[in-house]
């Protein structure tokens, strides 16, 4: 068995090696017959006519440019029809060299999955990688070769709109969920037509912009960045990431479009990543602003020699690079390596052998009609959810309660279940193709249940006007469901908020109702942490549901009634104002830490808030009880080459069965850099009926005991350990400790 399995991987590494020789000569040999500007124009990326994600720049010869042979790549070119359009153009060229296109798939092509930050919340890392797998297939079915995600940009500050693309704030399950996410676009490999290629971005620290404002400058310590920042770059890299995006930030003063020591020193360097590296949108062009180069061509020159290899949109190449070669300033050798990387990408993918191998309009059709994807949807919705707070266990709700209104602004709409990123199929009639929320619990109600309805009032905006006939269906009704939250546009890219509490008078409608005396429950939508006080202190029951996609009402419906148990826990810190802001659970103790959360004076906290956040990072109910108990080490000293192994026991004590995500954290207690009060290291979700009950072990290894010293050494230092089991990261249910010998 043992032989057989070697020699299966032999064969499989040999067959990987011949693929990538095979590759390597075809590369040579088109290099060889290429002009200079066929060699730049792969390094051009330009917008379709339709859809643009950022500000466009006009371009009469796109089609000119493509049958010259002058362009590498398309973004935003919507459809297997336009695509094939393209493509057409390309193959009159003198090589033709097959055009490759981009697009955002970042929560699902036509089949829409929760936002990502709100799949983050579901600890799942096989659902996020399914959804991945749904949307490639079905981008890659409307001809869309490469996906500009995952996003996987770490974000503590929720004032920041796009905090709703990424994972969260933890490095460690950042890290994991860009494995997962890279794993599911790629599925069997590039080259299967229903693989997309990936792109890690945003490369790197975008996600520390100061004051939360997007596309701000970022200045850290290059600890902070490798230890926080970096590692889930890494991890893409180590699970096969195709390409990198770098980001619209400068770093420590250098545009990351520009900077050497993130692109050539770090991530093709020490890295030794392959693919390719796209510039953000205009970003290079973008560096004359930031003030770091005076012109056109001073970008291009900067961007090419950091390691830059296509200019998304800035045409800063497409004008510059060929002057640049010719006086001698740009080696030709930048220039061949950069289209290197990026036909070896076209060759992976079979396009040159067939250039419409994702133009199958059949192919499209079914893939956009497949009812496991919807219900994948469903699911992966209906995980992502978090229970916040369930006083008198209100919820589940009976679906056989004489009488439900269901109340807010959200509860009727459609399209804005999708959130930001959503793709827009011109053929697709999305108010028919989403579940609202009203339709989802209408439809699960049981017959004799009357479902009221009143809007309340808008998203935004200080009108009350419909606070009366609210009032009057909550008064009507035995239980009051709740739907409000911020509009789906209000959070993405450019939509930095100052202010994060509820928009509008929403929270006022909602003190409107509680005052009528109904169990009410209130259910959040929004891209982001929000601040909502006086419903996290007065209203028995709250739902964080994000945005979930075309199954949201359905989603919401399983939840709501107890079909599914709520088992979505926070992937980011819920500050109790912006003021606490950037909040993150992994902080460091200080020399001044607060005594008790209300400890005001000489410590770390401020003197008119307490120190905790609202809901901490890990945090999320369920409708049952786990009680966890016998916590064991399988030793008391480790040495760095040993492992040690934590158990203990988890059993359902409610009456529910459930999900439970159970929680590793460490602490260091002395480092030769101090060290955060606690970390994330490891997690399980795992299922249990009621009374039943699990060993559950987790393994400490040296490599989680590591980070980076004062020479940014990755190593372990001996010394003493805290270990702690918890439910979410503020409750922590066991403990233990042990000792590292090195
Ligand atoms: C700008 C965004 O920052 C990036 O994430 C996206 O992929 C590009 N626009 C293309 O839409």
């Amino acid at each position: 068995m043992k032989i057989n399995c070697l020699l299966l991987f032999a064969f499989i590494t040999l067959n990987v090696i011949a693929q990538k020789e095979n590759i390597d000569t075809r590369v040579e040999n088109l290099l060889n017959q290429m002009t200079l500007e066929e060699k730049v124009g792969q390094l051009n990326q330009y917008n379709d006519d339709g859809i643009a994600t950022g500000p466009v720049t006009p371009d009469g010869d796109k089609e000119g440019q493509i049958r010259r042979g002058e362009l590498g790549s398309m973004l935003n070119v919507i459809g297997v029809e336009r695509v094939r359009q393209f493509q057409d153009i390309a193959m009159q060229s003198r090589l033709r060299i097959p055009l490759i296109f981009g697009q955002d798939v970042i929560h699902g092509y036509k089949t829409t999955f929760p936002i990502p930050l709100g799949e983050a919340a579901s600890w799942d890392l096989k659902a996020m990688k399914l959804s991945a797998r749904i949307a490639a297939t079905e981008a890659a079915a409307g001809g869309v070769h490469w996906t500009f995600a995952p996003m996987i940009d770490i974000g503590r500050d929720p004032r920041w709109g796009r905090v709703m693309e990424g994972a969260g704030e933890d490095t460690y399950l950042g890290s994991l969920i860009a494995k997962a996410r890279v794993e599911g676009f790629m599925g069997n490999g590039l080259g299967n037509t229903d693989a997309v290629m990936t792109c890690a971005k945003h490369f790197v620290a975008y996600g520390a912009v100061e004051g939360g404002r997007d596309y701000n400058s970022v200045d850290m310590s290059d600890r902070m960045l490798w230890e926080t920042y970096l590692p889930p770059f890494k991890a893409a890299v180590d699970a096969g990431v195709s390409t990198f995006m770098n980001a619209f930030n400068d770093l420590n003063g250098i545009p990351a479009t520009g900077s050497s020591y993130l692109q050539r020193d770090i991530l093709k360097g020490k890295w030794n990543f392959e693919g390719f590296v796209v510039s953000d949108w205009g970003s290079v062009g973008q560096m004359i602003k930031h003030g770091y180069v005076k012109d056109g061509k001073e970008a291009a020159y900067a961007a090419i020699t950091a390691g830059c290899d296509m200019d998304m949109e800035s045409r800063s190449y497409k004008n510059n690079l060929v002057e640049l070669v010719k006086e001698g300033r740009v080696n030709i050798a930048l220039i061949d390596d950069a289209v290197r990387r990026i036909l070896y990408k076209k060759f992976e993918m079979g396009l040159f052998d067939d250039p419409y191998k994702f133009c199958d309009i059949q192919r499209e059709h079914d893939a956009f009609n497949n009812p496991e994807h919807t219900k994948a949807s469903r699911e992966i919705a209906s995980k992502s959810i978090v229970l916040l707070k369930n006083e008198n266990n209100l919820l589940p709700i009976s679906p056989d309660v004489k009488t439900i209104a269901f109340i807010g602004p959200m509860v009727k709409e459609y399209k804005p279940n999708l959130g930001f990123w959503a793709i827009e199929l011109p053929e697709v009639n999305y108010d028919k193709f989403i579940v609202s929320q009203w339709d989802g619990v209408q439809n699960r109600i049981s017959k004799g249940t009357k479902l009221l309805y009143a809007k309340g009032c808008d998203i935004d905006g200080d009108n009350k006007d419909g606070f009366a006939e609210a009032v009057s269906v909550a008064r009507q009704a035995d239980i009051v469901i709740m739907s409000i939250g911020e509009r789906w546009d209000m959070s993405g890219e450019a939509k930095s908020r100052s202010d994060i509490h509820i928009p509008g008078v929403q929270e006022e409608l909602v003190k409107a109702i509680q005052a009528t005396g109904k169990p009410i429950v209130v259910m959040i939508n929004a891209g982001r942490p929000l601040v909502f006080n006086w419903i996290a202190d007065n209203v028995p029951s709250i739902l964080y549901t994000w945005w979930l996609g075309n199954e949201a009402g359905n989603a919401i419906a399983d939840i709501l009634f107890g079909d599914v148990n709520p088992s979505g826990k926070l992937p980011m810190t819920f500050p109790r104002e912006v003021g606490q802001i950037p909040i993150y659970y992994n902080h460091f103790n200080t020399g001044h830490p607060a005594a008790t959360d209300s400890t005001l004076f000489y410590t770390t906290a401020y003197i008119d808030l307490k120190t905790s956040p609202k809901f901490a990072f890990g945090h999320g109910l369920s409708y049952t009880e786990f009680e966890y108990s016998d916590i064991k080490l399988s030793k008391g000293k480790m040495k760095n080459t040993e492992s040690t192994e934590v158990s203990f026991v988890i059993k359902n004590i409610g009456k529910y069965t459930g999900d439970e995500v159970v929680q590793l954290y460490l602490r260091d207690r002395v480092g030769s850099v101090v060290r955060p009060v606690k970390e994330l290291k490891d997690f399980k979700k795992i299922r249990l009926n009621p009374n039943e009950s699990k060993v559950i072990r987790f393994t400490i290894t040296n490599d989680k005991l590591c980070f980076y010293n004062q020479k940014l050494e990755y190593k372990s230092e001996p010394g003493e350990f805290d270990v702690m089991i918890g439910s979410a990261s503020d409750d922590i249910r066991l403990e233990g400790e042990f000792e590292l010998i090195h």
